[in-house]
This record gives C-alpha cells, sequence and structure tokens, in this order.
C-alpha cells in the first residue's frame, strides 16, 4: 500500500503530556509551551482539559491557559470534556474544540471516568448536542485498543463497536488510544483494518504511548493501512494517570523526524520543535524523552 504524501500531527503534550506530572506546572510554562507549538507551526494543540481537579489536579487551571495563549489563525486548541460540565468549563474559556474519552474495557472506563462503557457513551450525548448548537467540533478517543492495564487483551472487535458508537453521534474523528504502548505492529494493522470496517480510514487517527518503545513502529504500521492522522506528545511527556506505568506519547519530535525521512509532509519545523520540547522539559525538571532531540542536541 502506498504511504500517504500528508499527516496531521495532533500535538496533546500539553494536555496528555503534562496531566501526569506530580508537580504543580506554572501557568507561565504552559502557556510558552502552547505558544512555542504553535510557532514550530504545529496545527492542531490539546491544551488542557475540563475535568475534576480532585482527579486530575494538574489540568485545572485549563481556564486560564485558554485566556492566556496566543491563538493563531488555523490552528485548532482543543480540550478534553468528559461531560456536560466539562464541556460548559471550556465552552465559557472559549475553546472551539473538544475531545470526549471513553475506553475500550470496562475495568478502564470505570478507573479513569468512574462509569462503565455505557453510562460514558450516555453522558457523551449532551456533550455532542450542545456542541451542534454552538458549533464546537467533537473528537472521540477510545482507550486500551490494545490492552488493559486490568483486563489484559482488548479484541479488535471491541474497540470497533465502543469507535462506532462515538462516529455514529458524531466525532469527526476517533482517536484509537493505545494506552499502556502494549501494542505491536501487526496487532496495529489488524486493528486499523477492523475498525475500517466500521468506520472510514480518514475518520481515524492512532494514539501511540511508548511504553514498550512500540510506537514509531505502530505509527508506520498505521501509515501503511492508510492512517494519516496521529497523536505525540512533544518530548513524550506524559502517560495516563489511570493506566499505572505507562509513560508518554511518542515523542513529536521522533515522529516528524521519521515522516521527513519518509517524504510525506506536515506543517511542523523540526528545530523550532525540538527547541521548545527542550524548554519544558527542563522546566519541569525531566530529561527529554525525545531521542532525535537528545541526539540534535548533543550533537
Ligand atoms: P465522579 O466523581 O464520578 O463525578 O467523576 P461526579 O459527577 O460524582 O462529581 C464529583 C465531583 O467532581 C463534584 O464535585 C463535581 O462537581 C466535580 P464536589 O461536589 O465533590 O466538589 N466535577 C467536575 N469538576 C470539574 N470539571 C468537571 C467535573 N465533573 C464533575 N468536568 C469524572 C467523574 C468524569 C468527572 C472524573 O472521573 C474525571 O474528571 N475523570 C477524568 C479522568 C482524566 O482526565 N483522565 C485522563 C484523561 S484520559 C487519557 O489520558 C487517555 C487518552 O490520552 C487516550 C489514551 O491514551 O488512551 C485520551
Ligand atoms: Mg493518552
Amino acid at each position: 500500500m502506498l504511504l500517504p504524501q500528508r499527516v496531521r500531527l495532533v500535538e496533546v503534550g500539553p494536555r496528555d503530556g503534562l496531566q501526569n506530572e506530580a508537580r504543580p506546572v506554572s501557568l507561565e510554562d504552559k502557556v510558552r509551551l502552547v505558544n512555542d507549538l504553535t510557532d514550530a507551526g504545529v496545527g492542531y494543540i490539546e491544551v488542557g482539559s475540563f475535568v475534576s481537579p480532585k482527579w486530575v489536579p494538574q489540568m485545572a487551571g485549563s481556564a486560564q491557559l485558554f485566556a492566556n495563549i496566543q491563538r493563531k489563525d488555523g490552528v485548532t486548541y482543543a480540550a478534553l470534556a468528559p461531560n456536560l460540565r466539562g464541556f460548559e468549563d471550556a465552552l465559557a474559556a472559549g475553546v472551539k474544540e473538544v475531545a470526549v474519552f471513553a475506553a475500550a474495557s470496562e475495568s478502564f472506563s470505570q478507573r479513569n471516568i468512574n462509569c462503565s462503557i455505557s453510562e460514558s457513551l450516555d453522558r457523551f450525548l449532551p456533550i455532542m448536542e450542545a456542541a451542534r448548537l454552538h458549533g464546537v467540533q467533537v473528537r472521540g478517543y477510545v482507550s486500551c485498543v490494545l490492552g488493559c492495564p486490568y483486563e489484559g487483551d482488548v479484541s479488535p472487535q471491541q474497540v470497533a463497536a465502543v469507535a462506532n458508537e462515538l462516529y455514529a453521534m458524531g466525532c469527526y474523528e476517533v482517536s484509537l488510544g493505545d494506552t499502556i504502548g502494549i501494542g505491536t505492529p501487526g496487532a496495529t494493522r489488524r486493528l486499523f483494518d477492523v475498525v475500517a470496517g466500521q468506520i472510514p480510514r480518514g475518520k481515524l487517527a492512532g494514539h501511540f504511548h511508548d511504553t514498550y518503545g512500540q510506537a514509531l513502529a505502530n505509527i508506520y504500521a498505521g501509515l501503511l493501512e492508510g492512517i494519516q492522522v496521529f497523536d505525540s506528545s512533544v518530548a513524550g511527556l506524559g502517560g495516563c494517570p489511570y493506566a499505572k506505568g505507562a509513560t508518554g506519547n511518542v515523542a513529536s519530535e521522533d515522529v516528524l523526524y521519521m515522516l521527513n525521512g519518509l517524504g510525506i509532509a506536515t506543517s511542523i519545523d523540526l528545530d523550532k520543535l525540538i527547541a521548545a520540547g527542550q524548554r519544558i522539559s527542563e522546566a519541569v525538571g525531566r530529561s527529554n524523552g525525545s531521542r532525535v532531540a537528545r541526539a540534535r542536541l548533543s550533537a
């Protein structure tokens, strides 16, 4: 199969990356990160979450963050919303695109959002209705698509069923999340192939955490399946607070380097992205999780 000519990267570092930081990250550092990513040419930035601050304290200042970033025309600044309350808070903060998040495994759904899969889907219906009313686009996530930290194996059919519900209720795109980074390329190809039996490939995205070092290979497997949207996190920041041991998403710099090498176009400047990742890594006191950034910065 031919590789796509162009790929859209969804930068989830400010949200998926920073949500897992135990120590508070200052508003100033978060604002600078989002502005640096904008300057690097990133077209889609997941800025924060309108979730319960008791569940994810690091995302508590998301409204303030949205009030302070410099928005550039043509760039999408999105936020997670788990329920109508979160959607309304996001709307009040001037958010134009939200993401709802469900899971393919019941145990993860309970641990992450304290309800069953079907209850979560019911909660999203009023969000979809309000979003339509306000012209807000909604992206959907399915977690644990290649395995669950509590239940182990997850079948592609289970994933397809949840993804299809999200698509049918009006999510314009569904991102399939390997939350614990456990998948391998063959399983990834099979997953996209099965889910694409229900949802067009152009409406699917891949979201790979890099816990087992398989994320780039899984993205390549996704490209071979005709997937053109991938989520990534600058400097490989992050993890999921409800998936113990899960590390950050694949580093955006590493994905971009691979895409550049494959001759696949994006809108992003690698040098500026590396600088953005290094700046936030220093600000949060972490070593830079991007192999490409480390290589370039030590050269
Ligand atoms: P709950 O405790 O069942 O909710 O939590 P509740 O309705 O009973 O409310 C409890 C309290 O939370 C109340 O406050 C509510 O007002 C408040 P209290 O009366 O106790 O003071 N509350 C809220 N506050 C702020 N914003 C809200 C909100 N809703 C209720 N939106 C709930 C249910 C969904 C709220 C909770 O479980 C939650 O916030 N979970 C978020 C978990 C999360 O953010 N996880 C990480 C993101 S998902 C992820 O990382 C995976 C992904 O990257 C893909 C992948 O990798 O697989 C997307
Ligand atoms: Mg994630």
